[in-house]
């Protein structure tokens, strides 16, 4: 499936856009080494999530979904798993095969976890490492996927210092670390995500944060809990990014997630002029929301404060877009995880906004945006969500239509995002599917 985009303009109104994909995993997870019953409502339904899903399933987890975002996981309790018929599926998902490496670690049985082309070029020896000095047995094709989990008897609690700064890896081992004796640290390098910590102390369990270090005692038993799912801010960054750039536009994106390790994208595009106003500010369980009032703006490029990085790391594709839209250049540094994610992020952007006019340079942790005007053209996604929808965005401002390649991965994060970018104005239209 392809995106047809024609240069269009975004107008007033109130948007939604699907559940938080860091909450929805965790919730699953969770939810299913729990005891009791969590019924977790904003759920995403979207590919990554429905492989977790399948996979708690496959596990013997009973997990009721009455409606697509209402779902309602029967706990089974720490030790509670079964062991899965067949290898785990987990698709295009890194938190998936990333999380569940570290909570199948700890279980008195084998398993194997697969994904597609892509999350089988992933790194997975930053998860391997920790787990196995917790004494866990892992073997994977030379550092990625196929994972086969080797169930071992006990694992110990570790002070482990993260090399890279990642929510995945610090989950991974925490996650491990429920079932490990004694108590498990992770220090990152810089504040990740802390969607894990947060549920686990929302499910009762004592996680202790001191600055740059989360620990967690092993053997503590959840209590299952109600999880609203606020709207994933990853997706609002494109709505909020095409309300900026065109005339005019007055949009509030409503009920989406502002968890402070997650806001980087709002400081980087405030700090490049963006007219971006949080309106009830409140709290949904642990996670802070909001209404996000966005403006139409100028944007000026500028250096990005390196320490933000790993506050707005899936946002990078749709900020090199406003740095493509902003007058002058833009200067990223410290984005080398870039090139590890679903695609190697900088690469593909560079090539896809090259093609559409605009000078990138491009170094091995960075890149230098030169701004400019898009003109039309045909772009490849390299089949990753963001990049697709990034470059759907700039189609929207471009001087003619744009064509983004090989789609279908944009419904692993927002299903639904041609439609809800058509509501709100921009012409973005799915050739050969629905997305
Ligand atoms: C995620 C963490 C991030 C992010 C990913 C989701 C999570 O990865 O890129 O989309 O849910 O923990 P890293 O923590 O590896 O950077």
């Amino acid at each position: 499936m392809n995106f047809n985009v024609t240069p269009s303009r975004v107008g007033d109104g109130d948007v939604t856009v699907p559940g938080d994909k860091s909450i929805s995993h965790r919730a699953l997870m969770l939810g299913s080494i729990a005891q009791g019953r969590s019924d977790v409502s904003g759920f995403l339904a979207g590919e990554d999530c429905l492989c977790t899903l399948h996979a708690m399933r496959s596990m013997g987890v009973v997990i009721e979904q009455s409606a697509a975002t209402q779902i309602s996981i029967q706990g089974v309790g720490l030790h509670g798993l079964a062991a899965p018929a067949a290898a785990l599926d987990l698709g295009n998902s890194g938190t998936a095969i990333r999380l569940m490496t570290g909570l199948l670690s700890g279980q008195g049985f084998d398993s194997v976890l697969t994904g597609d082309d892509s999350l089988s070029g992933r790194p997975m020896g930053r998860i391997i490492k920790p787990l196995a000095q917790m004494g866990a047995r892992i073997e994977s094709n030379d550092g990625k996927p196929p994972l086969r989990v080797f169930s071992v008897n006990g694992l110990q609690g570790v002070d482990y210092n993260m090399p890279v700064a990642s929510a995945q890896v610090k989950s991974s081992v925490l996650l491990a670390g429920l079932y490990a004796t004694g108590t498990t640290s992770v220090t990152e390098p810089a504040i990740t995500r802390d969607h894990t910590e947060r549920m686990l102390r929302a499910m009762g369990a004592d996680v202790r944060t001191n600055g740059h270090q989360i620990s967690i005692a092993g053997g503590q038993q959840l209590s299952a809990c109600h999880v609203e799912v606020p709207a994933d801010l990853s997706s609002a960054a494109f709505v909020i990014l095409a309300a900026l750039l065109s005339e005019r536009a007055d949009i509030l994106v409503t009920n989406v997630g502002i968890n402070p390790t997650r806001t980087g994208v709002i400081d980087i595009l405030q700090a490049m002029g963006a007219d971006i106003v949080l309106e009830n500010s409140r709290t949904l369980g642990e996670e802070p929301v909001a209404d996000i009032r966005v403006r139409s703006s100028r944007l000026r490029g500028g250096t990005v404060d390196p320490a933000l990085v790993s506050l707005a790391i899936d946002e990078f594709p749709v900020l090199f877009v406003a740095a493509a839209a902003a007058e002058g250049e833009t200067v990223f540094s410290g984005i080398g995880e870039l090139r590890v994610k679903e695609s190697d992020r900088i690469a593909a952007m560079a090539a896809g906004m090259r093609e559409l006019g605009i000078s990138v340079d491009e170094s091995s942790d960075g890149a230098v945006v030169h701004g400019g005007g898009f003109t039309g053209g045909t772009v490849e996604s390299f089949g990753d969500h963001r990049v697709a929808m990034s470059l759907a965005l700039a189609g929207t401002i471009a001087s003619d239509p744009v064509v983004v390649k090989d789609v279908d991965a944009v419904d692993t994060s927002f299903p639904g995002f041609a439609d809800c970018m058509a509501a709100i104005g921009a012409d973005i239209r799915c050739e050969g599917g629905v997305a």
